[in-house]
């Protein structure tokens, strides 16, 4: 009796030890139970115009948008004006083919006036005989104001008029001048006229901000922040078996309700319902930095300018967006559904350096702790980057997790895959990419953004039900969780809601 007393007493005690370890091997672990099912708020806070197209509808000019891509073919040479060399020097009319150098990016100054820039960042403009184009000022105030006139009946040519008041034209294959009238009829023989290709365009709140202008662009967006999430959605995701939300925010939204321009203020109050929402309904909250200044990628979705990426070029930089991080975590941080912070969305390995990321990371890493001992802090992975390139830096830290984004999307790869491949290729490829990173002692896994799309055509209800059940099963297996891309979308598979609402994702 004894012995089975004591022999009882000490299996106890095994146990309650046992589970203990149990207990704080799972909380490093993050047991299934707890793990994120998020969406993503994408598209709110942070515009993105593909989302919801109609919101640029009623910009005055609305193809001339900052960093439209814009390429020149001359009509009399037959060939594209070039930024000889990139930029730096001349222009030419005497490229075949058109790519990176022959390509002109907009800085939105009105509807009607920009600035030019070319490749290696240089401004269009007249040199000192005030005649011959050149690209070689990095002073875009400096470089001097262009207009591009469509033709009224065919708004594929164009004529530019330069700062000096005259228009473009190619005399000949390595002289462009500004010194022409510019007011023929638009025939073949014209030097001054040029057929015009948009080949890029980006519709972000840098766009929409400016294409608007100060005077409408406050209303404009405030009546996307009062309507495209709202209370309801919280209480439709709290209901329908997810137990997080990923919002997407910007820089200028720490500087509420003075933004630097042309962002507009307002968005912080929206963030504050988001959190308030959030808490009554008992959903977690990760705040994703997905704009950091200057741009970490490029995309319309970091808020970029033009296209180019000029986040963490300077110490400066690096500062103002962990002050950026600081003041979102320090905000936020007595409200229970604050759950993590990430720190930066999808830099881009083409354009941020690890050794800068690094950097980056450990100070914003810092500034979290500050204000919030326990948050998750999520470092994303770089895009085009090696996917454990981080794990030697996540070593010195806790509670920190790895973001990484799986689409079968954007990639050739996925070109001709069938509805099957498809499949085969999350529950295979992906959930081998996935356990790579996956390690018991390591940095949790996040898949941060998936989405049911792919490049398959006329594919059924059915299929998109089997492809969502693959998604959900491999992404299940990421130890911090998942979150998928998003929540409200014109193109209904990428909305969350539609998707749930019409049962093509099953939670
Ligand atoms: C274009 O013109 C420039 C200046 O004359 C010259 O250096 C360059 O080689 C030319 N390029 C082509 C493709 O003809
Ligand atoms: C997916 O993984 C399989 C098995 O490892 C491999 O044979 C195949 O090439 C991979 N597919 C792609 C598109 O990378």
């Amino acid at each position: 009796m004894i012995v089975t007393h004591s022999k009882n007493h000490l299996f106890r005690i095994i146990c309650v030890f046992g589970m203990i370890m149990i207990m704080s091997n799972a909380r490093t672990l993050n047991p299934t139970n707890q793990r994120i099912r998020a969406t993503n708020l994408g598209g709110w806070l942070v515009t993105e115009g593909w989302m919801k197209p109609s919101l640029f509808d009623s910009i005055p000019n609305k193809d001339f948008l900052d960093g439209v891509g814009l390429q020149f073919k001359s009509k009399t040479i037959g060939k594209f004006l070039c930024a000889e060399l990139g930029g730096g020097t001349i222009i030419v009319a005497n490229r075949s083919s058109a790519s990176g150098w022959e390509t002109f990016h907009l800085w939105r100054m009105s509807a009607t006036s920009f600035h030019m820039r070319v490749f290696n960042k240089q401004f269009l403009g007249l040199d000192s005989t005030g005649v011959n184009l050149v690209a070689t000022t990095t002073n875009s105030q400096t470089s001097g104001v262009f207009e591009i006139i469509r033709k009224p009946d065919d708004t594929s040519l164009v004529r530019i008029k330069a700062p000096n008041g005259l228009y473009l034209q190619a005399k000949s294959e390595d002289l462009v001048t500004a010194d022409s009238k510019g007011d023929g009829e638009w025939g073949d023989d014209d030097p001054s006229v040029f057929e015009m290709t948009i080949i890029e365009t980006f519709k972000g709140e840098y766009q929409i901000t400016r294409g608007y202008g100060p005077l409408r662009a406050p209303k404009i967006m405030k009546d996307h922040w009062d309507t495209f999430i709202v209370e309801d959605d919280f209480k439709f995701i709290a209901t329908s078996g997810l137990n997080a939300v990923r919002i997407p925010v910007g820089w200028w939204t720490a500087s509420d309700p003075t933004p630097p321009k042309p962002y507009v203020g307002g968005s912080l109050q929206y963030l504050d319902k988001a959190f308030l929402w959030a808490r009554k309904y008992n959903l977690k909250v990760i705040l994703d930095l997905h704009a950091a200044p200057g741009s970490q990628n490029g995309y319309e979705h970091s808020a970029t300018r033009d296209g180019s990426i000029e986040w963490g070029q300077t110490d400066e930089n690096i500062q103002e967006t962990v002050r950026v991080i600081e003041f979102f975590t320090a905000r936020y941080a007595s409200n229970p559904s604050l759950y993590a912070v990430e720190l930066i969305n999808e830099p881009r390995a083409s354009g941020v350096p690890l050794s800068v990321l690094t950097k980056y990371y450990d100070l914003g890493y810092k500034a979290v702790r500050k204000h919030a001992p326990n948050a998750f802090v999520i470092l994303s992975n770089r895009l085009g980057g090696e996917p454990k390139e981080l794990f030697p830096l996540a070593s010195g830290m806790k509670n920190v997790v790895i973001d990484v984004h799986y689409y079968n999307l954007f990639s050739s790869v996925f070109d001709d895959m069938t509805v099957e491949e498809n499949i085969e290729f999350v529950r295979t490829n992906r959930s081998a990419e996935l356990q790579a990173i996956t390690t018991s002692n390591g940095p949790l896994t996040f898949v941060g953004e998936w989405v049911s799309e792919w490049q398959v055509r006329g594919a059924t209800k059915e299929d998109y039900q089997k492809f969502s059940k693959a998604n959900l099963d491999v992404f299940g297996r990421a130890t911090f969780g998942w979150a998928y891309w998003s929540l409200k979308n014109v193109n209904n598979h990428w909305s969350m809601d539609w998707m749930i609402k019409n049962g093509y994702i099953n939670l």
